[in-house]
């Protein structure tokens, strides 16, 4: 589907955002194989979310979907069904790589596949830990979906994770519910904490020692009553419409600030970005309030190390943010932007450039010079949803009419997104 997105002359007003794309596939994995009935309020209206609950159903969850609110009888541990066809995790990453680790202390054999972008993406990551921990796991040319995983009998592990992903640590502590003992899993740096914190609030023992996360195995996790703050992910994309266009005046209500999450705003503050956070609270352990943001002219700035592992979802629309700023941006220590939904370094330079902008690749990174200015182009988000909606974004500042070829995978982490921008948009 093609979509055209005309400047903007303000962006104003407040709005509401679905559920964390994040959290929501970890609680509803947890509550699978929790002991009772679990219900989730503004769960995510992601595609992957959907993806996950479809898989979850297809070994044996009952799941009750009215709206934003979903409702999961758990099974417990060992009460998952041998599926009679393959799962199916769609675009998700998560999906695949955290029912990984489920699936790897099944007594069955079960394979979950994903769609074309996904059956690119790596998953030796999780092959690795989960074969040493004694599951079974075929791969096409031993890396790619689908997955073939023969699980069961775990042994716990202490494992050092060679690439920052919570994705990949997820995984583990997930097969670690079923491994008799300890397993530890130590990060490289410090990625986003909701596997800790979600197990937590299902009753598992969880330590945190620095970069050393720990969960006991065999612990039996008890449903929950749960809200979901809303996606600080996509609100990345209101925040940076709103501080291109002059003018704007923004209220995203009720987001996640998780502070492995919120990086973004001490990011964006630090370069002199308008943004103030109200009304601060808190749900089942995950930080959440309203945030306030104003057109401002950013400095540009330097995403490496520890920073690029936060930001890594954020990155193609701060590349948006940083041709329109004083003194440009520069990414480095990024090249898990290439194994994304797209390689996402490629393909922000690819539609940044049509836009008449320069943009220099690297192999972990870009460097895009500041005071540039967009021009209107035909776009293309390459199948991926944040390149669709970091396109929307710059469109809203380019000088005429811009088409987005492929718009629709905006749905795979926010289906509503071009009908809020379009309710806060002046054109
Ligand atoms: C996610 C972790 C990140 C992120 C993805 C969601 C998660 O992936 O890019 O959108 O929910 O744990 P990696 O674990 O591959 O870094």
């Amino acid at each position: 589907m093609t979509r055209t997105v005309r400047p903007a002359t303000r962006l104003s007003g407040s709005l509401r955002l679905p559920g964390d794309k994040s959290i929501s596939h970890r609680y509803a994995m947890l509550a699978a194989i929790a002991e009772g009935t679990t219900r989730i309020r503004n769960y995510s209206s992601a595609g992957d979310c959907a993806s996950t609950l479809g898989a979850l159903e297809a070994l044996g969850v009952p799941v009750d979907r009215r709206g934003d609110e979903v409702v999961i009888e758990g099974r417990g541990l060992a009460g998952l069904r041998q599926p009679d066809r393959a799962l199916d995790a769609g675009n998700s990453g998560s999906t695949i790589r955290m029912l990984a680790g489920i699936l790897a202390g099944q007594p069955f054999r079960a394979v979950i596949a994903g769609d074309e972008s996904l059956s690119r993406r790596p998953m030796d990551r999780v092959i690795r830990p989960l074969e040493q921990m004694g599951a079974t796991v075929r791969a096409r040319d031993g890396r790619y979906p689908p997955l073939e995983i023969v699980g069961g009998n775990l042994k716990p592990i202490e494992y050092e994770l060679p690439v920052a992903s919570a994705q990949v640590k997820t995984c583990v502590l997930f097969a670690g519910l079923y491994a008799e003992g300890v397993t530890t899993v130590i990060e490289p740096v410090r990625t986003r904490d909701h596997t800790e914190i979600a197990l937590r609030e299902f009753g598992a023992e969880v330590c945190v020692e620095g970069r050393r996360i720990s969960v006991r195995g065999r612990a039996r996790l008890k449903a929950r009553e749960l809200e979901v703050p809303g996606d600080l992910s996509s609100a990345a994309f209101f925040l940076a419409a709103s501080l291109l266009v002059p003018d704007s005046e923004l209220i995203i209500e009720g987001v996640g600030l998780n502070p492995t999450r919120a990086a973004l705003l001490d990011f964006l503050a630090s370069q002199g970005a308008a943004i103030r956070v109200l009304r601060l609270g808190q749900s089942a352990g995950e930080p959440a309030g309203d945030v306030l943001v104003r057109h401002s002219r950013l400095s540009g700035g330097v995403i490496e190390g520890a920073l690029a592992a936060a930001l890594i979802d954020e990155i193609p629309v701060l590349a948006v943010l940083g041709a329109a700023s004083r003194d440009g941006l520069l990414v480095r220590d990024a090249a898990e932007l290439r194994v994304k939904e797209s390689d996402r370094i490629a393909t922000m330079a690819e539609n940044l450039r049509r836009m008449g902008i320069e943009i220099e690749e690297a192999p972990d990174g870009f460097r895009v010079p500041g005071n540039q200015r967009f021009r209107a182009a035909e776009l293309d988000s390459f199948g991926d949803h944040r390149i669709a909606m970091a396109c929307a974004v710059a469109a809203l500042a380019a000088d005429g009419e811009t088409q987005i070829h492929g718009a629709e995978a905006a749905g795979v982490s926010l289906p509503e997104f071009f009908r809020l921008l379009e309710a806060v948009v002046q054109d």
